[in-house]
C-alpha cells in the first residue's frame, strides 16, 4: 500500500499556495509513490478530519490560480476556538495524524505557521513546511511565496496612483500591508518610484516627512506619493512603545498566533487609522490637498506572478523529495535560488525584518527617497 503524504495551508492565503500544492502532489504522486490529501482550512481540518484526495485530476490546471483549493484559516493548534471555547486541540490532530497513517504532513504558512509546526515536531509528527506569506518576513529563507504577486500588485496601484496625484497636484498615501514588517512597502515602493517610503523598521518623524514633500513643490513637483507600511510608527509611538516594552505596532504573533479575531481586527483598523490621521496632518502641515488607498487585500489576490509559481513549485517538489528522503522537521528555504531544508527549530518563533542598512534601503537614499528619518 502507497504511503500517504498530507498537505495543509494556515494563515493568511497568498498567490502561489496553488502551485505549491500541485508542486507537491505532482512530485509525491508520480516520482515517489506516495498518495496525496489536503486537509482544508488549516489545522481545524486536521482537527475535524477534513480533507480531500489530491489525485491527478484535482492537481491539474491550478498553476496559475489564486488563493489556495484547500481554504486556510488562523487556527493554532493548542488556541482553537471550538464552539466559544478556546481549547488546546493539539492531541487531536496528533490523534488524526496517526489514525489516517500519515508518512508525513506538509505544512505551508507564514511565521505563525512555522511555530504551530515546530510544536508538531515536538509531539513526534514527521512535519515539512514551506514559507509564504505576502509580509516576506520568515527568516532563513531569500524570499517567501506570494511576495513577489503581492510586490507587483502594490506597485501597479502605486504606477496608476502617480497620474491622479501628478494631475490633482495631490499627496497620495499609499497603505500596504505587511504586518510588523516593510518588505513590501519598500519593495513597491522603490520599484513604484514613490518619494516617501514609511517602514516600522524605521520611526519617522512628521516634520521631515513634511519637509521633503515641501522641498519638492518648491523645485516644481507639486504632488508627491507616500507608500506606508501598515505597521508604519512615528518616533514618539516608538518610544512610546519601549517605555511599555511592547513591540512599537502593539502586533500580533505571527499569522494571528495570541490575539483573537476582535484583537485582530481592532489592530487592522487602528493601523488604517494611523495612515489616515498621518494624511490629515501631512495636509495641514504643507496645505497639499491629500488623499488616501488603503490596498488592503487586494495585494493577496488573484494569479501569482511567473517569479511566484517557479518558487512555489521547487519548494513545493523538494519538499515531496525531502518526505521521500524521510527529512523531517525542517522548512523548504529559497536561498541563491536553491530549495534547501533548515532546520524548524532555526525558524519557529522569530521574524525578518528589514535591517536599516539593508542594501535596498541604501540604494533608495541615493535615489532621494525620504523615510521620514534624515
Ligand atoms: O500576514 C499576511 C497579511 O496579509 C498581513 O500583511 C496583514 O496584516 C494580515 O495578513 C491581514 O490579515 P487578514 O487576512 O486576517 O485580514
Amino acid at each position: 500500500m502507497s504511503k500517504l503524504i498530507g498537505i495543509l495551508t494556515a494563515g493568511g492565503d497568498t498567490p502561489g499556495l496553488n502551485a505549491a500544492i500541485r508542486g507537491i502532489g505532482k512530485a509525491a504522486l508520480g516520482e515517489y509513490g506516495f498518495e496525496v490529501v489536503g486537509f482544508k482550512d488549516g489545522f481545524r481540518g486536521m482537527v475535524h478530519n477534513r480533507f480531500m484526495r489530491l489525485d491527478r485530476d484535482v492537481l491539474s490546471n491550478i498553476v496559475s490560480s489564486g488563493g489556495t483549493i484547500l481554504g486556510t484559516s488562523r487556527d493554532k493548534p493548542h488556541k482553537m476556538n471550538i464552539g466559544g471555547k478556546i481549547l488546546d486541540m493539539t492531541d487531536v490532530i496528533v490523534e488524526n495524524y496517526h489514525k489516517n497513517q500519515l508518512e508525513a504532513l506538509v505544512c505551508l504558512g507564514g511565521g505563525g505557521t512555522q511555530k504551530n509546526a515546530f510544536r508538531l515536531v515536538e509531539k513526534g509528527l514527521n512535519i515539512i513546511t514551506l514559507p509564504k506569506t505576502i509580509d516576506n518576513d520568515v527568516v532563513e529563507t531569500d524570499v517567501t511565496i506570494g511576495f513577489d504577486t503581492a510586490m507587483s500588485i502594490a506597485t501597479e496601484a502605486i504606477d496608476r496612483l502617480h497620474t491622479t496625484a501628478h494631475s490633482h497636484h495631490r499627496i497620495i498615501l499609499v497603505e500596504t500591508m505587511g504586518h510588523k514588517v516593510g518588505w513590501l512597502a519598500l519593495g513597491a515602493g522603490i520599484s513604484g518610484g514613490a518619494d516617501v517610503i514609511l517602514i516600522p523598521e524605521i520611526p519617522y518623524d512628521i516634520g521631515i516627512v513634511a519637509e521633503s514633500v515641501l522641498r519638492r513643490y518648491r523645485t516644481g513637483k507639486s504632488f508627491s506619493i507616500v507608500v506606508v507600511a501598515e505597521g508604519a510608527v512615528s518616533r514618539e509611538e516608538a518610544l512610546a512603545a519601549e517605555g511599555r516594552q511592547e513591540k512599537p505596532e502593539g502586533g500580533r504573533d505571527g499569522d494571528g498566533a495570541g490575539k483573537t479575531k476582535e484583537e485582530l481586527r481592532y489592530m487592522r483598523d487602528r493601523m488604517s487609522e494611523n495612515t489616515l490621521l498621518l494624511a490629515e496632518k501631512l495636509e495641514g502641515m504643507t496645505q497639499l490637498e491629500s488623499r488616501v488607498t488603503i490596498l488592503g487585500h487586494l495585494q493577496r489576490g488573484g494569479a501569482p506572478s511567473s517569479a511566484d509559481r517557479l518558487l512555489a513549485s521547487s519548494l513545493g517538489t523538494t519538499a515531496a523529495e525531502l518526505a521521500a528522503r524521510r527529512e523531517f522537521g525542517v522548512m523548504v528555504a529559497s536561498r541563491a535560488g536553491e530549495a534547501v531544508p533548515v532546520p524548524l527549530e532555526n525558524i519557529a518563533g522569530k521574524r525578518k525584518f528589514v535591517p536599516a542598512d539593508h542594501p535596498l534601503i541604501e540604494s533608495a537614499r541615493h535615489l532621494g527617497t525620504c523615510f521620514g528619518d534624515e
